[in-house]
């Protein structure tokens, strides 16, 4: 299917209930003697955080201010994610909480959105159960949301519109971005790969690619107010572009990023195994700009779990495709994603997977615990092991993954590495923290005015999950 953008007058449908809503807030403000608060929460990936930015731009030409109190706001958003229990489950706990402060503030407005209610059963569950909810909007209404505002502000009782849609793409929503230097930078929406245990499929809709041009127009424009660290989004990078016809592909955009002048550092994420090409190698080691990082998503080292997963890789090949890398581009920061506990998985299965770890020896790992998601294939399987084998498993590979976390941090002592301060230590008020090019976190005595710039650091001491340096001289 061919990529269809939203229309100019579709968008300035949408742009008309923000006007309307600014004059409301002007006469609000007027009448009270303050803003309209909002207050927004984002749970789930990065994509959210983008989405979020868009929520957050919105609001504000619609003449709302942010509060990060929500007990204060007027208006409180949750976007939401889907892809684990435990992220819906503190979902349901936060509207718990709010349910108590609507009720001393009857004019607060809450509003749900995101993946989590792009699925029908939840939405259901929220209107039920948490009927202090005024509005529910999925993944695909969100350049809606002002009208849904508007609606919700004006209409007794819930608003929802959680259509499924294959997609469109909003070009002309407004971002608001917290920070100067970086940005995330969507280039892709959704995903076609349905691994059998992942919901993003159901609530994100199919694939569909951002023109280059857009994508371009949009980059130039951050790093004319300032970013030079610009990271691509996708939920599979290596897709980009197959859907719009035009003869380019993810690498092509990378280098096209890379000829941006201003731009210094570009990160992307994230890449299936499977269509992580040879281009694409060839290209992260010859673009001066692209920094030495490769998130790679493995999720098992067992073949029979692979397949069962739908991954269309077995460990031979992942193996094949990391040691290119490595030969290619020596030094290169690598992470992942693991899986434990998918329901076929065996403990023979699991140290599978841990033989992996051992011999990729990653930089970090993202692990999770399987958890089951209404309507993937998965979720019809029955498990092997016992919730506490699986725990067992969890707790031997973050075990393993620590010491080889230690022991590649060690590696970096006495060197110098560029960092590019992202601001105060959130652990140490005294110090300022930044990141490598190979995406590691440094924390160094500093000044908040170094925020937003490369300085050279010497790494004086590894720790666990961060490195310490000072200024090189
Ligand atoms: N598109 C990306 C990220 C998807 S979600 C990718 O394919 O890599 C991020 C991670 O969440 C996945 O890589 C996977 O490790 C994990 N995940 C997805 N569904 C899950 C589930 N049902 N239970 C536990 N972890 C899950
Ligand atoms: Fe989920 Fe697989 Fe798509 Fe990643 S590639 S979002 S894990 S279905
Ligand atoms: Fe979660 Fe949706 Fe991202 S399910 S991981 S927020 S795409």
């Amino acid at each position: 299917m061919a990529t269809t953008k939203i229309t100019k007058e579709q968008w300035a449908e949408s742009d008309g209930y923000l006007a309307r809503l600014r004059e409301e807030n002007a006469n609000f403000a007027s009448a009270y003697g303050r803003p309209r608060y909002a207050h927004t929460e984002t749970y789930g990936c990065q994509q959210n955080v983008n989405d979020t930015e868009r929520i957050r731009g919105m609001l504000k030409r619609a003449g709302f201010e942010f509060t990060d109190d929500a007990e204060k706001a007027d208006l409180v958003i949750y976007n939401t994610c889907a892809v684990r229990e435990n992220a819906e489950q503190r979902v349901f706990g936060r509207l718990g909480i709010l349910k108590h402060i609507k009720e001393q503030r009857p004019g607060m407005l809450v509003a749900v959105c995101g993946c989590m209610v792009q699925q029908e059963h939840i939405t259901e569950k929220i209107k039920k159960v948490h009927d202090h909810v005024d509005l529910i909007f999925g993944t695909h209404a969100l350049w809606r949301m002002p009208e849904l505002l508007y609606r919700a502000i004006h209409e007794n009782g819930v608003v929802v519109d959680i259509t499924d849609s294959d997609g469109a793409i909003a070009e002309d929503v407004p971002i608001l971005r917290d920070k100067d230097e970086k940005a995330w930078v969507s280039v892709m929406y959704g995903c076609n790969n349905f691994c059998t245990y992942c919901i993003v499929p159901y609530v994100r809709g199919r694939e569909r690619s951002r023109e280059p041009e857009d994508i371009m127009a949009e980059i130039r424009c951050l790093v004319k107010s300032g970013t030079t660290e610009i990271s691509l989004l996708g939920q599979n990078v290596n897709s980009y572009g197959k859907d719009l016809g035009l003869d380019i592909d993810f690498a092509d955009l990378l280098r096209m990023v890379n000829d941006i002048e201003g731009v210094r550092r570009i990160r992307f994420m994230t890449s299936h195994p499977k269509d992580l090409s040879d281009k694409l190698i060839y290209t992260i080691r010859d673009c001066d700009k692209v920094c030495k990082q490769l998130h790679l998503p493995l999720q098992s080292g067992s073949n029979k779990i692979l397949k069962q997963m739908n991954r269309h890789y077995t460990r031979e090949q992942y193996l094949e495709k990391i040691e290119k890398i490595k030969r290619e581009i020596p030094g290169i920061t690598l992470t992942t994603d693991i899986i434990v506990g998918f329901p076929t998985e065996t403990t023979e299965d699991f140290y599978e997977t841990l033989d992996i770890l051992k011999a990729v020896r990653y930089d970090s790992i993202f692990s999770f615990i399987y958890s089951r998601r209404v309507g993937t294939p998965a979720a019809k399987l029955d498990f092997v092991l016992k919730d506490e084998e699986i725990h067992r498993n969890f707790d031997e590979m973050l075990e393993v993954q620590n010491q080889i976390c230690k022991e590649k941090n060690l590696e970096y002592e006495g060197r110098v590495e560029t960092v590019l301060v992202d601001g105060v230590s959130k652990t140490d008020k005294n110090l300022m923290t930044g990141r490598t090019d190979g995406g590691k976190i440094v924390n160094f005595r500093g000044t908040p005015d170094m925020q937003g710039k490369y300085i050279d650091i010497l790494i004086t001491h590894a720790k666990q999950w961060s490195l310490e340096g000072e200024i090189a001289k």
